[in-house]
């Protein structure tokens, strides 16, 4: 699993606790949220995190990318998913719907925030259907 700008690394070092047997990949640009993320999990085997800007990166290799980020950059973050992530990967977004694009399922946290969460779904590296 791919965070797409991974702040301070909650997400990924709770998930790889939980999920020993899959590997977390976090990527983070701004320098503070990153240093932090990769002291909180130097204990971690399973969860690393780099400092880049994830439009620069390849995102190859996922199964899943995860994303919380702002309307803004949704579009061109379904473009890079559907481009670079294999058929039957899974996209989900926090809070931000990928403009024009169906999810195949939103799930409602059961949290303060009431966060929704916008699961897709790639149809295949190099598709244009959203
Ligand atoms: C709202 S935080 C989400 C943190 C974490 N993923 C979570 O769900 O708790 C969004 C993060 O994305 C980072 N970010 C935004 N654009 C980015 C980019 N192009 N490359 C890398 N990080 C980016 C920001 O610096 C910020 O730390």
């Amino acid at each position: 699993m791919l965070d797409v700008g991974s702040g301070t690394g909650a997400v990924l070092r709770h998930l790889a606790k939980r999920r020993p047997e899959c590997v977390f990949d976090g990527i983070e640009v701004a320098p503070a949220p990153w240093l932090l993320s990769t002291l909180l999990a130097r204990a971690q085997a399973n969860v690393r995190f780099r400092r880049a800007d994830f439009f620069v990166q390849s995102w190859r290799g996922h199964d899943v990318v995860y994303a919380f980020l702002s309307p803004v950059p949704m579009a061109r973050v379904w473009e890079k998913a559907q481009r670079e992530l294999p058929a039957g990967a899974t996209v989900i977004s926090n809070a931000f719907p990928v403009p024009g694009a169906a999810p195949e399922r939103t799930v409602e946290v059961d949290d303060a925030r009431g966060t929704i969460l916008y699961v897709y779904r790639v149809a295949g590296a190099g598709s244009t259907t959203k």
